[in-house]
């Protein structure tokens, strides 16, 4: 088959690769011309795509900017970003450029895949009509379906080929065609019977993500009150073989999907009458987080008689979360903004992101990172960051992780 992928990040270059993979022609559109340029080059900027493996593939995966490429695919399937805008409601300017630009190209019999995480209705009342300038008829003369990507960026355990595929077609045509299309790169497919039903599965993990991960930050902060260990409190309660599921606490949500997606239900559910009070609250309490862990590493330092303004703080681990360079939304930049605006010195170490140009910094090695440095906190631990090093070099430790938890020491502070 020969197949577009619209949108070449982290949700669509992996889609590429294992497309191409599978022994098909891959067309990927993408409006940013580095990436493009990139993908040519057999260069990834994918961190879940080593770039042996994208260059492996040689012209199998053709990267272009002109939508015009797309001609002759037999499915094209859409994964541009679905951001917030700066007021938090649905941004879907990409998808409405994406949209429109390929209802300009597209062809009768074609297949059309929405993947991006999005809110029930997106496909049927945003994306169709903007497909049905054409002059085609969905579900007549072409095929639409909404399939939500689940990659989580680092994880190597689940894979896209084991990792079940939800699919909803516009009618049930279209759901077959969709899921001959996954077969090729999916051992199991879960067909569902509407476009919403799928979209809306994908938003309920993450708002089940999210609101979990708020209600065990709540109680890492009724803990510091309380001056009890929220680690061992949550590795004790985890032993219960059933009805328990594990989430640990953290300095704050990241990323593209948890700080976002719960957002775009809560607006479409606004149209309803209907206050989606779990998802606020969560958001509330997942947005104090950074706040709380300024707090903590200033609290820190005053036992130690010193005060944020002057201080050195070295932060260990800048991206939202560990084995990954993505600094969306991470929580590590607003702890940095707030105690810089509190008069400390900023240093950091990361292997992951070599510089932070909004904060005018580069990462510094590990050593000479915690040299000089009055606090070291851990606020993303990397699986090669030396827990043993950063414990014997530093005069005081902040750990938003939990990797220091079973250690007692004077100069060791745990979320
Ligand atoms: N990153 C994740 O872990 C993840 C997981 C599950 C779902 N998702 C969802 O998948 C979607 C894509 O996320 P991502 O992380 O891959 O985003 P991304 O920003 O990494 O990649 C999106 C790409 O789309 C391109 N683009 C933007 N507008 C375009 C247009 N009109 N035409 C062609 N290309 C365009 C951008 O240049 C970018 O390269 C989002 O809806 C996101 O919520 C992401």
């Amino acid at each position: 088959m020969r197949i577009g992928i619209i949108g070449l990040g982290y949700v669509g270059l992996p889609l590429a690769v294992a497309f191409a993979e599978a022994g098909h022609e891959v067309v990927g559109v993408d409006t940013d011309g580095r990436k493009v340029a990139a993908v040519g080059n057999g260069e990834s900027y994918v961190e879940d795509v080593p770039s042996e493996r994208l260059s492996a593939l040689g012209d199998r995966i053709v990267a272009t900017t002109r939508y015009a490429d797309l001609a002759g695919v037999e499915a094209a399937i859409i994964a541009v970003p679905t951001p917030l805008s700066p007021n938090r409601e649905p941004d879907l300017g990409p998808l409405v450029g994406a949209g429109t630009a390929l209802a300009g190209v597209l062809q009768r019999g074609q297949l059309v895949v929405l993947e991006s995480t999005t809110y029930p209705g997106t496909t049927r009342e945003r994306l169709l009509p903007l497909l049905e300038e054409s002059g085609l008829a969905a579900g007549r003369d072409f095929n639409l379906a909404f399939s939500p990507e689940r990659v989580d960026p680092g994880r190597t355990d689940h894979t896209m080929r084991t990792t079940p595929k939800v699919l909803g077609g516009l009618t049930p045509a279209c759901l077959e065609r969709a899921t001959a299309l996954y077969s090729e790169v999916c051992d199991h497919l879960v067909p569902v019977s509407t476009p919403e039903v799928a979209e809306l599965s994908k938003l309920l993990e993450n708002v089940f993500r999210s609101v979990n991960i708020a209600m065990v930050n709540e109680l890492a902060m009724l803990c510091d009150r309380m001056d009890i260990d929220i680690w061992e409190v949550v590795d004790a309660a985890a032993t219960k073989p059933y009805g328990f599921m594990r989430f640990d606490p953290g300095p704050g949500l990241g990323g593209h999907c948890l700080p976002v997606d719960p957002f775009y239900l809560a607006w479409k559910a606004r149209e309803y009458d209907v206050p989606t009070e779990f998802i606020e609250l969560a958001g509330e309490v997942n947005q104090a987080m950074p706040y709380f862990c300024a707090d903590k590493v200033s609290r820190a330092l005053n036992e130690h008689s010193k005060a944020v303004r002057g201080s050195t703080v070295t932060v260990l681990g800048v991206s939202y979360k560990a084995g990954v360079g993505d600094l969306r939304e991470s929580p590590a930049l607003k702890i940095m903004r707030l105690l810089r605006q509190r008069g400390a010195e900023l240093v950091y170490h990361d292997e992951h992101v070599p510089e932070l140009p909004e904060l005018s910094l580069h990462s510094a090695p590990l050593e000479a990172a915690l040299q000089g440095a009055d606090v070291a906190v851990i606020v993303t631990a990397h699986p090669e960051l030396d827990v043993d090093l950063v414990v014997a070099s530093a005069p005081l430790v902040v750990d938003f992780r939990g990797v220091t938890r079973g250690r007692r020491a004077e100069h060791l502070v745990r979320l």
